[in-house]
C-alpha cells in the first residue's frame, strides 16, 4: 500500500495498535530488498518504508505487490517530514541502512542521522525500542555510536541489525566489493 501524504502515519500507527502488532519504520528504502525480505520474516509486525524517489518507490511497491505483503507499506515522501510528526512512544524500531553518507566535512550537517534526529527518533521509539543503523562508511558510523553514547534516552547494543540488512541493494553492493559494513544499534532505556 503507497501513501502519499504524512497524515497516513497515522492511520498505520493506529492499525498496529488496533491489530497489536510491532511497528517499524525504514528510513531510505531504495529499491525495497530489506523491506520485502524482512516484511516475510516478519509477520508479527508492520513495516513501514519511506523513500522520496519515485521510481524507487515504483519498485518497491511491485515487490510489496508480488509477494502479497499486507504488513508492508511505504510512504513516498521526505523521511524528515514524516520523522518531524511521529507521536512519542509510537514506534518499536527504525531501520537505517547506508544512508546518504556526505563525506564532505561542509555536507555532513546534511546526514540523516545527526544530533537532531537522532533527538527525534528517540522521543518516538517505545521503551525498549530499537534504532538499526549500517555504513559503509566508517567516519558515520563513528558519529552515529558517539551520538547514541551522548544520548540521555539511549544505550548502544552490542544486538545486530536482522540478516535481511544483507540483502539490501547497497549492502549486495559492498559485499561485492569487499567493503567493510559497519552496524551500530541502539535501544532506548526505560524496559
Ligand atoms: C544509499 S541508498 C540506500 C538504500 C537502501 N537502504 C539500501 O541499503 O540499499 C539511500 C536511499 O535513501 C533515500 N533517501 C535519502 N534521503 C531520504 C529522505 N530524506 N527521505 C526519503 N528517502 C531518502 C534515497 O533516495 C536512497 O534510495
Amino acid at each position: 500500500m503507497i501513501f502519499y501524504r504524512k497524515e497516513a502515519v497515522s492511520q498505520i500507527i493506529e492499525k498496529a495498535n488496533n491489530t497489536g502488532k510491532k511497528l517499524e519504520i525504514e528510513i531510505g528504502s531504495g529499491n525495497g530488498h530489506f523491506l520485502a525480505e524482512y516484511g516475510k520474516q516478519r509477520p508479527e509486525s508492520i513495516i513501514l518504508g519511506i523513500e522520496y524517489k519515485k521510481q524507487r518507490c515504483e519498485k518497491i511497491q511491485k515487490k510489496i505487490q508480488a509477494s502479497y505483503l499486507d504488513n508492508c507499506s511505504l510512504i513516498y515522501d521526505d523521511a524528515q517530514k514524516i520523522v518531524d510528526s511521529l507521536p512519542p512512544e509510537s514506534i518499536n524500531a527504525f531501520h537505517i541502512y547506508f544512508p546518504d553518507p556526505w563525506p564532505k566535512s561542509k555536507h555532513r550537517k546534511r546526514r540523516f542521522l545527526r544530533a537532531e534526529n537522532l533527538d527525534k527518533l528517540a522521543q518516538s521509539l517505545k521503551p525498549g525500542g530499537q534504532i538499526f543503523f549500517a555504513s559503509d562508511f566508517f567516519d558515520y558510523s563513528l558519529q552515529a555510536k558517539i551520538l547514541i553514547l551522548l544520548h540521555p534516552e539511549l544505550n548502544l547494543v552490542q544486538t545486530e541489525a536482522p540478516k535481511e540488512v544483507y540483502l539490501s541493494m547497497f549492502a549486495a553492493r559492498f559485499t561485492e566489493l569487499e567493503k567493510q559494513i559497519n552496524l551500530v544499534t541502539a535501544q532506548k532505556k526505560g524496559l
